[in-house]
């Protein structure tokens, strides 16, 4: 008999920041503000907005200030924001996020690549960070990039991300999140990296990110809830990437998750329906069709039944 799954999961939808950070063409701040909106009206209670990075290595998050100022709060929704260093904190405090991510990797040449500095430098740049933090009443979490695979190093091992998992929760981050940069775990590898992080932390504070590069994001997310993860970082239509991992393609949609969680039972307080307009919006400002597989069947068959009722 296999394991029960969770009957809830949790959402985080990356899609203002991790999906539009790697976008060519300027969005502007009310386009984000308008996702946010439509993201949290869909029932999403946890969102990624932005970060506070440099601005001269990701110029599309430069209006992380005017975006975390145009966002209309709502209750019970929680507001996320990504910072690398004291001076990222610094600039996102006063903006009231709800939680901050540290992100840092499980591969020495991919932390160069996206941070400028080795893994044991960007820990001690995050520990003041999350002491920080915790003394503002944040939640802190961490990101562990590159835990499946790395664009520079190639293979990297459960006992690289135990390595960070371990370094992160010495620091006092509260939750972590395993992330597939590249998109090139597969099931079983993605529960053993997980299982290391379990070692130090409960089941309710480790998450899955997943870049859906190879199509595996979907079959990743029930593998871990098959060993009991309920958190997972998705983004709405399907946008996302890393600027320093070039190939990397979008999120897993958070339109697909939502669609196979509602087949398997399982709640996320999430509309589906109205996750789709969220998702519909953005990829209109962007130009483009989503890149959510249910999203566009849902889309579809609303097309034909307006043509049929016509
Ligand atoms: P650095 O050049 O090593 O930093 O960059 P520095 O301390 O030497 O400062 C250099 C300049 O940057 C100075 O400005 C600082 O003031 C400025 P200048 O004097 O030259 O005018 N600076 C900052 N400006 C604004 N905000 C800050 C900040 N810090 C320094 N926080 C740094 C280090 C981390 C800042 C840089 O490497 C950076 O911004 N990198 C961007 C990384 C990034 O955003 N990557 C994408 C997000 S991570 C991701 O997508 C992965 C994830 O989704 C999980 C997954 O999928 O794997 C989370
Ligand atoms: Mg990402």
């Amino acid at each position: 008999m296999p394991a029960a799954l969770p009957t809830h999961v949790h959402l985080v939808d990356v899609g203002p920041r991790d999906g539009l950070q790697n976008e060519k063409q300027p969005v502007a701040t009310e386009y984000k503000v308008g996702l946010v909106l439509r993201l949290q009206a869909a029932g999403v209670r946890d969102i990624e907005v932005t970060s506070f990075v440099s601005p001269k290595w990701v110029p599309q998050m430069a209006d992380n200030v005017a975006v975390m100022a145009g966002i209309e709060r709502a209750p019970g929704v929680r507001y996320h924001v990504l910072v690398p260093n004291m001076k990222g904190f610094e600039a996102a405090l006063p903006t009231r996020p709800d939680e901050v991510v540290v992100f840092g990797a499980a591969s020495e040449a991919f932390s160069q690549r996206n941070i400028n500095c080795s893994v044991e430098q960007s820990i001690e740049r995050f520990r003041p960070v999350a002491e920080a933090a915790l003394a503002a009443g944040l939640k802190v979490r961490g990101a562990i990039s590159t835990a499946l695979g790395c664009p520079y190093q190639g293979e990297v091992s459960a006992d690289e991300v135990e390595r960070v998992v371990r370094l992160m929760k010495g620091i006092g981050v509260q939750h972590v999140g395993i992330a597939d940069t590249i998109g090139v775990g597969t099931p079983r590898r993605v529960q053993r990296a997980i299982e290391r992080a379990l070692r130090h932390y409960p089941i309710d504070e480790v998450s899955g990110h997943f870049h859906d590069t190879y199509g595996q994001a979907l079959a990743n997310i029930y593998a871990c809830l098959e060993i009991g993860v309920a958190h997972f970082d998705t983004s709405v239509a399907g946008l996302g990437g890393c600027p320093y991992a070039k190939g990397a393609t979008g999120n897993v949609a958070t339109e697909d998750v939502v669609f196979m969680l509602e087949g398997l039972g399982i709640a996320t307080g999430i509309d589906l329906d109205a996750l789709v307009d969220a998702g519909a919006y953005i990829s209109g400002v962007l130009g483009r069709a989503p890149i959510s597989r249910a999203g566009k069947a849902l889309l579809a068959r609303r097309g034909k039944s307006e043509v049929a009722a016509a």
